[in-house]
């Protein structure tokens, strides 16, 4: 044990992890007046710790490495085994390239335009429904937007069981029992699933388009000159598919927004882009999504005086992070116009992880993130009206991932 560093006596926390979720590292963070402690999890001396200084010294690769990081569990669900996530150096800085080269502004602007297309459709569909649960129809409606964009063919009948899938994966993490086999199972059905679209590729049975993701994963050469295999590629493939449509759950968490801040819709209602871009950024910020992100000591160090033994995992709370008071002024009220004087910094606003993202592990997918939901909330905010009925919007910061009980329920949905 780090006799320097505040340490939680508890034998094992993960319970208390999985209990106290978005919240189990600030708690301590309180509790023991330091923005960094050492607690017992998963049977392990681990670190945790939070703020823009932490996520700085947690995104310098010279002291921190992702191999031997992500639980199996995890692999198992959420990334793939063997994924980017899991890279180092040189090598994870060429297949980070590959994922740059495909999430560029012209494509984000193209999944924008896609998303509104599908949202138009959509709405002759809602005009004659009683009722629609917004999470529903984003997690379908961006299965169908992403497949299209990325050339891999899917047939109508296919599109709620895929997305379903894609959902599940992103749901076991953080989850043990039923739901977390639910994810296994649902990842396997998608890697047998993307594995056969890449193979039929490979051996021209169905046609690519350069440029395409699905091409450009099929073909793609590592440093070595030689192609993915089939399973790597369909991970990587998977790794770009899976979290398009996980904007999902931002999507359900801005429609809240607008319901919980009604000045704030209203606002958006005469808006400019600008004031686009800041809600959703205040909605990335302040709503529970990915908690935390973990990495692996590369090297013995030592920072504030604290060490670090190579080999020790540490946790960057992100959660936390985003509602630091010493960054956020009030961090549990939702304010949009806090990014108006934002400063930008690589470390302070770290919903997708921090750093620079060609450089690290930082999310490739923050500009298509951006996009798709600028597309959404114009749509939400100003093509439609809507009544929202009596239902459970509650969501609990103890489980991991959250989303608002009932989904968002909208009724009575009219054109303006
Ligand atoms: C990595 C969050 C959307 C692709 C990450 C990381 C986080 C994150 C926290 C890990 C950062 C780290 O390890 O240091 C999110 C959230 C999203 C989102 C909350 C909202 C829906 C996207 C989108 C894409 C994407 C739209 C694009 C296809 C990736 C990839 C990585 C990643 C490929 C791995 C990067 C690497 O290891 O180098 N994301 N992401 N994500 N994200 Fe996202």
């Amino acid at each position: 044990t780090n006799q320097s560093l505040p340490h939680d006596d508890s034998l094992d926390n993960s319970l208390a992890l999985l209990r106290e979720g978005y919240l189990f590292i600030e708690n301590r963070v309180k509790r023991y007046e330091s923005d960094i402690f050492e607690a017992r999890v998963l049977g392990k001396n681990a670190i945790c710790m939070r703020g823009e200084e932490a996520a700085e010294v947690f995104y310098d690769p010279e002291k921190f490495q992702r191999k031997g990081a992500a639980p199996k569990r995890v692999q198992e669900t959420l990334f793939g085994k063997n994924g980017i996530q899991t890279m180092d150096g040189e090598a994870h800085l060429h297949r980070k390239l590959l994922f740059m080269s495909l999430l560029t502004p012209p494509n984000q602007q193209q999944l924008a335009k896609l998303t509104r297309e599908h949202w138009e459709s959509a709405l002759e569909r809602w005009e004659n429904a009683e009722r629609i649960v917004l999470f529903e129809e984003a997690k379908n409606i961006l299965t169908n937007v992403v497949c299209q964009w990325a050339g891999v063919p899917l047939a109508e009948s296919e599109i709620t069981d895929r997305a379903n899938d894609f959902i599940s994966m992103i749901y076991a993490f953080g989850k043990v029992g039923p739901e977390h086999w639910q994810g296994r199972r649902a990842r396997n059905r998608a890697e047998v699933w993307i594995r056969g679209v890449i193979d039929n590729v490979r051996t021209g049975k169905l046609q690519s388009e350069k440029g395409t993701a699905l091409y450009e994963m099929a073909f793609f050469k590592q440093p070595d000159g030689t192609q993915l295999d089939t399973q790597m590629a369909a991970v990587e493939l998977i790794n770009v598919l899976r979290p398009i449509v996980a904007n999902a759950t931002f999507i359900t968490f801005a429609a809240l927004a607008l319901y919980q801040y009604r000045d704030e819709k209203e606002k958006l209602e005469t808006s400019t882009s600008d004031d686009m871009e800041s809600f959703i950024h205040e909605v990335r910020r302040f709503y529970p999504f990915g908690p935390f992100v973990g990495a692996k000591v590369r090297n013995d160090f030592t920072w504030k005086n604290f060490q670090f033994k190579k080999g020790t995992v540490v946790f960057l709370d992100m959660y936390g992070t985003n509602h630091d008071p010493r960054l956020w002024e009030k961090p549990n009220e939702f304010k949009p116009s806090r990014f108006k004087d934002w400063n930008g910094s690589l470390y302070n606003f770290i919903p997708q992880g921090g750093g620079d993202p060609a450089k690290g592990h930082r999310c490739p997918g923050e500009g298509v993130t951006l996009e798709v939901m600028k597309a959404t909330l114009e749509f939400i905010v100003k093509r439609i009206n809507y009544d929202i009925p009596n239902q459970d919007l509650n969501y609990s910061l103890d489980e991991m991932p959250t989303l608002p009980k009932s989904g968002f329920e909208m009724s009575n949905i009219r054109r303006r």
